[in-house]
């Protein structure tokens, strides 16, 4: 084939190809890619134009206007074309779903109820259902809700500076006269001087000692519950107690009553219920540190009211009986989660609490 003719059938090639390549081109790249087909280094009007100087004289001028023309018409297709691909690119991005710029939030760190607060509505909850109100009582109280009206003796152990934190006193002020309530017990007295029977009555909260180890922490909490009315007996203290640790630990857990010494109750107890780590009741009797072998826990005080508490209250101790009891919640807590360091429950170590 002679330049010429070589000439022509790449113009013509080119001619009638590059309109529809352009349109075929859905996007910058291809389009940029369908052009360089034609204009660029490799392109087959670049190719073309390359023959020029071998075209015959005469012929050189008219076959030379006729590629430029095509180049400006490429050019200009290939601009239009740009154009339009460049504009429905943005029309898209305009009429599209808007694009959320906003980073996500922090997620929200959902707290739950500290393991004791969880023990005590869980026991507020055990104690309503059989019939008692619930009552609060100041954690500062006065030295005679808190040991003098119980029936504490002015000389009581229980009352020295070891176990006690007394507040501040303006000079002059017995300085004993206000203290941090060593126990819930101060409820009683204040419940029974606002009502009259009958009466049944639980109340949970912080209570405070002066000491700190690993069985004690200075700041601890109790509940405390008491019943009064004519009549009431020990079998009833008995009853509910037994009924309520039942409900706690699991029916059928051995209740033991011990008799024991509190200034307040008479006759005073101690109760015990079969320790829930080596359960010896059912699996035979085995080596325990939690309960020294003994298969027991101790778990609450108890008794019936005695009548000088009732004197100072101003109930008729001839009419009226009564039983009352008390626990700590920390135990009952480390009992019920396996805790063996009262002081986990009082650190706020999120480490630990969120095991729970
Ligand atoms: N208040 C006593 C204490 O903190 C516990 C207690 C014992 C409460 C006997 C009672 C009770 O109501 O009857 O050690």
């Amino acid at each position: 084939m002679d330049v010429v003719a070589a000439f022509e059938e790449g113009l013509g090639n080119a001619a009638s190809h590059f309109q529809a390549a352009f349109e075929a081109a859905h996007d910058e790249p291809a389009l940029r890619a369908a052009n360089a087909r034609y204009v660029g280094p490799q392109g087959v009007v670049t190719k073309v134009m390359k023959l020029m100087p071998e075209l015959p004289k005469e012929q050189r001028r008219g076959l030379g206007q006729r590629v430029n023309q095509l180049k400006e018409q490429i050019e200009a297709a290939f601009a239009a074309r740009l154009d339009s691909l460049l504009h429905a690119l943005r029309n898209a991005e305009l009429s599209g779903h808007s694009l959320d710029v906003s980073l996500p939030g922090y997620g929200a760190w959902l707290g739950y109820a500290h393991p004791l607060t969880r023990v005590k509505h869980e026991l507020l909850d055990l104690f309503t259902s059989l019939g008692f109100d619930i009552a609060e009582g100041p954690e500062v109280d006065l030295h005679e809700n808190n040991f003098d009206r119980l029936g504490f003796p002015p000389d009581h152990p229980a009352t020295d500076m070891q176990d006690t934190f007394f507040m501040q006193q303006p000079v002059g002020v017995n300085p004993r006269a206000t203290l941090l309530r060593t126990h819930t017990s101060t409820v009683q007295i204040r419940e029974m001087l606002k009502r009259k029977p009958p009466l049944a009555v639980v109340s949970a909260g912080a209570v405070f000692r002066r000491d700190d180890d690993v069985t004690h922490s200075p700041m601890f909490m109790q509940l405390e519950g008491f019943m009064v009315d004519e009549g009431v007996s020990f079998a009833q203290l008995k009853g509910v107690l037994t009924h309520f640790l039942w409900k706690l630990f699991g029916k059928g857990i051995p209740v033991r009553f011990r008799p024991s010494y509190f200034p307040f109750v008479e006759p005073g107890g101690e109760v015990d219920v079969g320790c829930t780590i080596c359960r010896s009741w059912e699996r035979g009797p085995r080596e325990c540190r939690v309960c020294k072998n003994t298969g027991f826990m101790e778990i609450l005080g108890c008794g019936m009211i005695h009548p000088v508490v009732f004197e100072h209250v101003g109930y008729d101790p001839e009419r009226f009986t009564g039983f009352a009891f008390g626990m700590g919640l920390d135990r009952v807590a480390m009992l019920r989660y396996g805790i063996s360091e009262v002081g986990l429950l009082y650190g706020n170590d999120p480490r630990f609490l969120t095991q729970l």
